[in-house]
């Protein structure tokens, strides 16, 4: 049975759902990850079409960030007129923008100082870092590469964007060493996270999520984001389970315009702008 055809319920129009979120000031934030359902309260305003709410960096918002799909619920109570009222917003694809509450330090996104830095054992994986830290030097971001077993100090970084090499379902050790050993100042500075693996044409075609360690990091410290990139494996790679791999995928699946998209991508989020999901 339709909820239209539901004695007592009336189905709203879409301004009139609107209005009824306008009017409201705490909403339900519904969040599916690996398939595990999970509900979060905020404190929101509606903004051209858009949810505004304010979160701190943590599980929340990585989890609003990495979820496949989003709803958010709001609903009431007219004592007056004896009705409850009830609006959901869902997205399959939720366009999430973020800024902190405090400003990054520096006040231009010239003088944002941003680490990318990467756990790669067969070069594949700091190649795309490269190609990242290209993209952010581009947009005026001041942005420095480095592997992930150099970096002692991460203390002069604004912003962090790691990535790790896809090894039997797990990042390369380099990159988990790194958030693991800098869990403390990433928590409180934007990270972005990247993957790099499949030996197909898959990550171009949709976004592949994060592997379940990966998605434990990004819960501990609190990420504005993550995208699995294709990956490379050359025709003689060395070890034997390489080798095998090889003899049937070897290849170049990385797409550089997409990498270098998403560079861009960090390049303008950095930028002050209002946290809003629509
Ligand atoms: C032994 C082996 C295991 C791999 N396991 C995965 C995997 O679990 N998931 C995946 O997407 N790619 C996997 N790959 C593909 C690699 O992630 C891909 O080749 C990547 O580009 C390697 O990065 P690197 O050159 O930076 O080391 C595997 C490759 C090899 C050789």
């Amino acid at each position: 049975m339709s909820i239209a055809a539901t004695p007592g319920v009336e189905v709203l129009e879409p301004h009139e759902c609107w209005q009824l979120v306008r009017s409201a000031e705490v909403g339900r934030l519904a969040i599916a990850i690996m398939n595990q359902p999970d509900i979060f309260p905020v404190n929101y305003v509606v903004d051209h079409g858009s949810v505004v709410f304010r979160t701190a960096e943590g599980t929340k918002l990585a989890a609003s960030t990495l979820g496949s799909s989003v709803a958010f619920e709001v609903d009431g109570y007219e004592p007056d007129k004896g009705e409850a009222w009830s609006v959901v917003l869902r997205s399959s694809c939720p366009q999430i923008a973020v800024h902190q509450g405090a400003p990054m330090r520096g006040a231009s996104m010239e003088r944002h100082r941003v680490l990318v830095t990467y756990g790669s054992k067969r070069g594949g994986t700091a190649e795309i870092a490269e190609w990242i830290g290209e993209a952010l030097r581009a947009a005026g971001v001041a942005a420095e590469v480095a592997p992930a077993v150099s970096v002692t100090d991460v203390s002069p970084y604004d912003a962090f964007v790691i990535g790790g090499a896809l090894y039997a379902m797990r990042w390369h050790k380099a990159a988990r060493r790194f958030a693991r050993r800098h869990r403390d100042t990433l928590a409180g500075r934007p990270v972005w996270l990247f993957s790099s693996g499949p030996l197909d044409r898959s990550a171009e075609d949709r976004d592949i999520p994060p592997v379940r360690g990966v998605i434990r990091i990004a819960a501990r410290i609190g990420v504005r984001g993550h995208a699995t990139f294709g990956g490379r494996l050359t025709e003689q790679p060395g070890g034997r389970m390489a080798t095998a791999i090889a003899k049937k995928s070897a290849g170049d699946c990385r797409n550089r315009d997409d990498i270098l998209a998403w560079g861009r991508s960090i390049a303008e989020a950095l930028q002050p702008v209002n946290a809003t999901a629509s």
